[in-house]
């Protein structure tokens, strides 16, 4: 029970790593506020933790929307008293969730839009709405999902550029938070099994990362055994970033 008295805010948290982890931790006794801007699945995945003993709300949050990010912290602190977690997963290759596709100077500029908003400005929105409550509170731990793309580059600028973007925004947090308790990790994943298709990514050890592999990263970062680390990037890649193999 490692998370017994935290609460966890997790956006993107209807699916894929981000709904592992919430389910994790509430398992080891979190409370967590689950957000997505699916109200449904979001509604739904609050419910089945519930269902096995475990406190959860579901929000619905569009990333882009400031106010409904400033509503759900609101209500995390107001229903459960503190805000400890910041997982920021929601995302995506804006191309791919929008179904689009060609070569990316002749995309439309709404996949640069949404692939900046929800992968970068989501994240800084949640950022700046936490993190006063857990300056105050001198405890708190930030966790940003990046990808290897973000270090690596890809042949979708906007989204590499995202995930970069989602590393200085980890370093900076970190530097603000770190005299008042408050850590920031970024976690840089390979190819995650989180939809099947991504089993077709090289790594170099041949295979894509199963789901619980990236999450039991997370929790370790979230949990008093990282204390010690802020401002880092992790990647967990399977070698993917190592280079050599793909040019
Ligand atoms: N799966 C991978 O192989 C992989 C690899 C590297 C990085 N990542 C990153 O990790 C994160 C999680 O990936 P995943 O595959 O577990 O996620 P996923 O694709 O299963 O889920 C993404 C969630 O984000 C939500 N979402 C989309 N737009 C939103 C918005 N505007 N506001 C709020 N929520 C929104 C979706 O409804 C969905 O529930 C993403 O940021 C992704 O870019 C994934």
């Amino acid at each position: 029970m490692r998370f017994e008295d935290r609460v966890a805010i997790i956006s993107g948290a209807a699916s894929g790593m981000a709904l592992m982890t919430a389910q994790r931790l509430a398992a080891e006794g979190a409370r967590v506020v689950l957000t997505d801007v699916n109200e449904q699945a979001v509604t739904e995945a609050a419910e089945a933790i519930r269902a096995e003993g475990g406190e959860a709300t579901g929000v619905q949050v569009d990333v882009r929307c400031y106010d409904q990010v400033q509503a759900a912290v609101a209500l995390a602190v107001e229903r459960y008293g503190s805000l400890d977690i910041l997982l920021n997963s929601a995302g995506g290759n804006a191309a791919r969730v929008l179904g689009r596709s060609g070569a990316f100077h002749e995309l439309d500029i709404e996949v640069i839009d949404w692939g900046l908003d929800v992968n970068l400005k989501g994240a800084l929105y949640f950022c700046h709405a936490t993190l006063g409550h857990m300056l105050r509170q001198e405890r708190g731990v930030v966790i940003n999902m990046g990808s290897v793309d973000g270090v690596t580059g890809c042949r979708s600028p906007d989204y590499s550029a995202a995930k970069s973007g989602m590393i200085g925004l980890t370093k900076s947090i970190a530097i603000i938070g770190a005299p008042h308790g408050v850590r920031a990790c970024c976690v840089s994943p390979g190819p995650v099994l989180t939809r099947p298709e991504m089993a077709k990514m090289k790594t170099r050890l041949g295979r894509a990362a199963e789901t619980e592999e990236v999450v039991n990263l997370i929790l370790y970062l979230c949990s008093d055994e990282a204390a010690f680390i802020t401002g880092t990037n992790y990647l967990i890649d399977g070698g993917r970033s190592i280079g050599g193999m793909y040019s």
